[in-house]
């Protein structure tokens, strides 16, 4: 596992804090070194899942786009914001060794292990049978600190760098739960769900789509809130500011992107690979 940092190996350094400028890390004293986590954002990524919706094949995040594992790309996408300084992947759990070799061989030029910045920790952990358990066993991984900790789906590969830190941003601000969203492009029905697919569903009801939104990931959270919501809150949920919902708490939304979209379908493939093509045409990405 040589390569792959874990958090409590690493020593303060000083990549990621605006304080120290480009100072070096031999002339801070104990004092002047900003502690490593408080101010910065962790983020678990749950890449447990299977895919089943994608078809046959690999774990959905260790799928390819533009030649490169998912889980990959969201790493990257992760360590691309200044704000964050450790990253949990939730490996599946026969996956563990491959996901870190994975890491390991995924540096970008001078950049930390998954390719991020140089100065972003990489912990893998294992996942469990749902999401809500993977992301809960990535919230047992995190050392101490890091105030503001973000959950990011690894099937979300392409979300933008700004996304990311308009999340922390608005954690930062007071918000103890946020998620990136987005109008709905469809009308939506709520209907009767058939025990079988494909027969026809009875149509309950049709909410109004202006007050709708469609929510996407990273969602932000207060550390202290999104442990308690996962300790507290039982019964299924698809994401977790839901949870913080159930407490009772105030979710609030920030704007989304339409990269951000989750790759869940064959047809999402399609898209994401348009996207990367387009993105390396236009900036060498
Ligand atoms: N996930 C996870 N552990 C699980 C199930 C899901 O970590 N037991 C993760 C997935 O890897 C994914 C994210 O949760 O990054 C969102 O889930 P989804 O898009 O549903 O992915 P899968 O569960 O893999 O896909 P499917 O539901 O089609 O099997
Ligand atoms: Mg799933």
């Amino acid at each position: 596992m040589a390569g792959v940092r874990f958090a409590e190996a690493i020593p303060i350094r000083v990549e990621h804090t605006n304080l120290t400028g480009t100072m070096s890390e031999a002339v801070l004293s104990q004092e002047e070194r900003p502690a490593p986590s408080a101010a910065h954002a962790a983020v678990v990524i749950p890449a447990a899942g299977r895919g089943v919706r994608l078809g046959p094949g690999a774990p959905k995040a260790l799928r390819t786009l533009g030649g490169t594992p998912m889980l990959i790309h969201a790493v990257r996408a992760m360590a691309a914001s200044r704000h964050v300084s450790l990253v949990v992947v939730v490996a599946p759990p026969e996956g563990v060794a491959e996901v870190r070799s994975l890491l390991d061989s995924h540096a970008l030029p001078g950049g930390a292990p998954g390719g991020g910045r140089a100065g972003t920790d990489v912990l893998v952990v294992a996942g469990g049978e749902t999401r809500q358990e993977s992301v809960r066993l990535g919230l047992e991984a995190l050392p101490a600190g890091h105030e503001v900790v973000l959950v990011h789906d690894a099937a979300r590969p392409l979300v933008p760098v700004d996304t990311v830190d308009t999340v922390i941003e608005a954690v930062r601000d007071g918000a103890p739960a946020v998620v990136p969203a987005l109008p709905p492009a469809d009308t939506v029905k709520e209907v009767e769900p058939a025990a079988v697919a494909g027969v026809p569903e009875p149509v309950v009801a049709t909410p109004e789509r202006a007050r709708l939104r469609a929510v996407q990931t990273p969602q932000g959270f207060d550390r202290t809130t999104l442990l308690r919501a996962h300790k507290e809150v039982d019964g299924e949920v698809t994401d977790d500011a839901s949870m913080v919902e159930r407490l009772g708490l105030r979710v609030v939304t920030v704007p989304g992107h339409e990269e951000a979209f989750k790759v869940t379908r064959p047809l999402d493939l399609v898209l994401a690979e348009a996207v990367l093509a387009r993105r390396r045409r236009n900036d060498g990405f």
